[in-house]
């Protein structure tokens, strides 16, 4: 009996999953974010963390600029893929170089980010699907844009340069609401066609821009982070959205309908807040301006539009 005990211990010990890059989980148990090994437990600038953002925080947001691209700002071709951690949309590789942002010189160094990809964390209940918090609070579901900065040649390469900076994520939280947001349709049609890790599909019609909240003004959180799966590379140059994104139940459902790479159901994909370690987090009070020029800055520049009136904080 006891014998046949040890032998089943010594089975699970050898079928349980590695703790490399690509079979990470979320679970506690096994894979989970606790196991997470090298610069996820040793870095000390990971993410994500808990923003505090009360009125005297930001009374102190200082001004800056961020433009978009025009791809940025309308309907594109995409690929959408359920990888097993995430759902994650992709622009044509022919089209990525022009769906840009690019800030000022005092937020973002005055350099241009090349879009890489979106995707998104989610839980199994409204309150616990964010992965970056706010004042300990979490929301129903978190987006990320990744970009890269131009100096590279894709978002692997700006990754194993291992400088901060070479990566930026900007993190929109989505608050549950009512109403649909159609500004994610186009996703929730493509993800329809997927189900199980590894399924892949295209879409079109997705407007990047019009996924960020729906303000020509929003506080943003800058801080110096890292990518929040394994390896954890502590590369990004995180700017934390304050303002809120919305998602309706029956939208989020539809991301509940998918399966992760243990053939459970996708959701829960969050890792926890990591300690600050004395980073410093700044506050932006920034001007969002969408171009209708694909090369704003050269020649005569482009034509700039504000975004609609801004609303306020909505914290
Ligand atoms: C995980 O990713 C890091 C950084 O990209 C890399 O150095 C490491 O070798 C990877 N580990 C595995 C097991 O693939
Ligand atoms: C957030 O939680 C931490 C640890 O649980 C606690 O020390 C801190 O005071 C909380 N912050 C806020 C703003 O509630
Ligand atoms: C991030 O790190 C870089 C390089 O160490 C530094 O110059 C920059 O001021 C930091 N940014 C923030 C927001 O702390
Ligand atoms: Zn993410």
């Amino acid at each position: 009996m006891k014998l046949a005990l040890l032998f089943l211990c010594a089975a699970s010990l050898l079928i349980k999953p590695g703790k490399g890059n690509g079979s990470f989980c979320y679970d506690e148990e096994d894979c989970g974010p606790k196991s997470w090994e090298d610069t996820c437990n040793k870095g000390r600038s990971q993410s994500p963390i808990n923003i505090n953002s009360n009125h005297k925080i930001l009374s102190k947001a200082r001004k800056a600029q961020l433009y978009y691209s025009r791809d940025y700002c309308q309907n594109q071709d995409f690929i959408l893929q359920n990888n097993g951690h995430t759902i994650q949309a992709s622009v044509r590789a022919d089209l990525t170089s022009t769906s840009y942002l690019q800030g000022g010189k005092d937020n973002l160094a005055n350099k241009r980010y090349v879009f890489s990809q979106l995707h998104f964390h989610w839980g199994s209940n409204k309150d616990h699907g964010t992965e970056h918090t706010f004042n300990n609070k979490s929301y129903a579901m978190e987006g990320h844009f990744v970009h890269y900065s131009s100096e590279f040649n894709s978002f692997t390469e700006a990754v194993d340069s291992n400088e901060p900076n070479a990566v930026v994520v900007v993190g929109v939280v989505y608050a549950l609401s009512n109403e649909d947001n159609p500004a994610f349709t186009p996703v929730l049609k493509a993800m329809s066609k997927l189900k199980k890790a590894g399924d892949s599909t295209t879409g079109t019609k997705l407007n990047l821009v019009e996924l960020l909240p729906d303000q020509e003004r929003f506080y943003n959180f800058q801080y110096n982070g890292s990518l929040t799966t394994p390896g954890c590379a502590e590369v990004v140059l995180w700017n934390v959205i304050g303002n809120r994104g919305r998602i309706s139940q029956t939208q989020l459902q539809q991301f509940q309908l998918e399966l992760d790479g243990h053939s459970k159901i996708l959701q829960d994909n969050v890792r926890p807040a990591q300690s600050l370690n004395n980073r410093e987090i700044r506050v932006y009070d920034t001007q969002i301006t969408l171009s209708q020029n694909s090369h704003p800055g050269r020649g005569n520049g482009g034509i700039l539009f504000p975004r609609r009136k801004n609303q306020g904080w909505r914290g």
